[in-house]
């Protein structure tokens, strides 16, 4: 006869591979259920866009087969609470598990883009996404999600008037471009920047978000650093291309984010642009610019390798059209950013299973 026990001592036995602990001890095993010879039970991922729930499938029906009974009939529910290391109080973007900005030193390197397609990889794997876009003075998210010229609905939360985000694509999109004139914006200085965005990320109502990417603006001043220090970053990702120039910025915005009283967690690095493969040879990949810069930088600052982006037309087109390229199944750009998305969130998982999120308050 087969006992809860007897399914529950197998899965001891196996391990989440990232997180290097059994099932059991993680309390991922839930709702186990026998009836004769069928064995079921639920498997809660760390996040629905977990890359190894094949393998975790498999690696559970195995260890039943081999520790209990090899006639057992199993199934797996696989569900995912994506976990979260918030420890701040809730405040600002509350509801949000984990909040991610994309930054690089240089300007044109490909943030929005990745910030985009990142967004919406994640949401196509399940997860609840949103996108901000805090680029005051170049918001390009509004022109790559096809929201230009949109107006945003206002809302009453809690006694206070909030700004819904706008759903396309099956993400909460809300850019600062929607809401301020971008000729006015221009000659702001600092602090007006600094205020606006204060305002922007305090009053637009997300809800509930497994996942939020910001995608920053360029650079490593005052306005990148007033963002960090005033949300509680789950860790940032960093973007660079191969280009000596750009390499050399984006390990500035890493010093920046590494000083001691400014402590932002690093998810990892993503060479954008890596190399070019053209169509009639697509076994081919050609490194205009330099090969393996950016995971240099990531293993000099012992930082997470995402991994890198080719340039691919695809990605410019569907930038420019409002379509994003990931949209675009069986493509080598969806594949890319599929690829990227599982190893950002790999890279989540782990961190949230470790230290805890710095905490930085709302500075005024
Ligand atoms: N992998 C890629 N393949 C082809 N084109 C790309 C790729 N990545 C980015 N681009 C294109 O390069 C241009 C710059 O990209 P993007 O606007 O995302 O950069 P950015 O870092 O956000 O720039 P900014 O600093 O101005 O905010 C865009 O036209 C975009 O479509
Ligand atoms: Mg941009």
């Amino acid at each position: 006869m087969i006992t809860q026990d007897a399914v529950m001592q197998a899965l001891s036995h196996v391990q989440e591979p990232d997180l290097g602990k059994d099932l059991v001890t993680l309390g991922m095993i839930k709702d186990v259920q026998i009836d004769g010879m069928a064995v079921s039970f639920t498997v809660e991922l760390t996040t629905p866009a977990c890359p190894l729930k094949e393998m975790i499938e498999k690696a559970c029906i195995n260890a039943v087969h081999l520790l209990v009974s090899k006639e057992a009939q199993v199934t797996v529910n696989l569900t995912a609470r994506t976990t979260t290391r918030r420890s701040d109080n809730g405040d600002l973007l509350p509801g949000v598990k984990n909040i991610i900005p994309v930054i690089s030193g240089k300007g044109g390197v490909g943030k929005s883009t990745v910030a985009v397609n990142l967004a919406l990889a994640l949401a196509q794997e399940g997860a609840k996404v949103g996108l901000m876009d805090a680029d005051i003075h170049g918001p390009s998210v509004p022109i790559m999600m096809g929201i230009r010229g949109e107006r945003p609905r206002m809302m009453d939360v809690n006694g206070k008037g909030m700004i819904i985000p706008i759903e396309k694509y099956g993400i909460k999109t809300m850019s600062i471009g929607l809401l301020i004139d971008e000729k006015q914006a221009v000659i702001w200085r600092g602090p007006q920047v600094s205020s606006a965005l204060k305002q922007f990320i305090t009053d637009v109502y997300w809800g509930e978000l497994d996942y939020l990417i910001i995608d920053m603006p360029p650079g490593t001043g005052d306005v990148q650093l007033t963002l960090v220090q005033t949300v509680p970053v789950t860790g940032a990702v960093v973007v660079s291309t191969p280009q000596a120039v750009a390499a050399s910025d984006a390990r500035k915005a890493i010093v920046m984010l590494k000083q001691p009283q400014i402590n932002v967690p690093i998810l990892g690095v993503i060479e954008n642009m890596a190399y070019f493969t053209p169509a009639e040879l697509p076994e081919n990949k050609y490194y205009l610019f330099g090969q393996g810069g950016a995971q240099q930088m990531a293993e000099q600052f012992e930082l997470p390798f995402i991994g890198e982006l080719p340039i691919i037309q695809s990605i410019r087109e569907g930038g420019d059209s409002g379509m994003p390229a990931v949209l675009d199944g069986g493509s080598p750009a969806r594949e890319a950013f599929m690829e990227l998305s599982a190893a950002l969130v790999r890279n989540v998982s782990i961190r949230n299973a470790g230290t805890p999120t710095q905490v930085v308050q709302m500075q005024s």
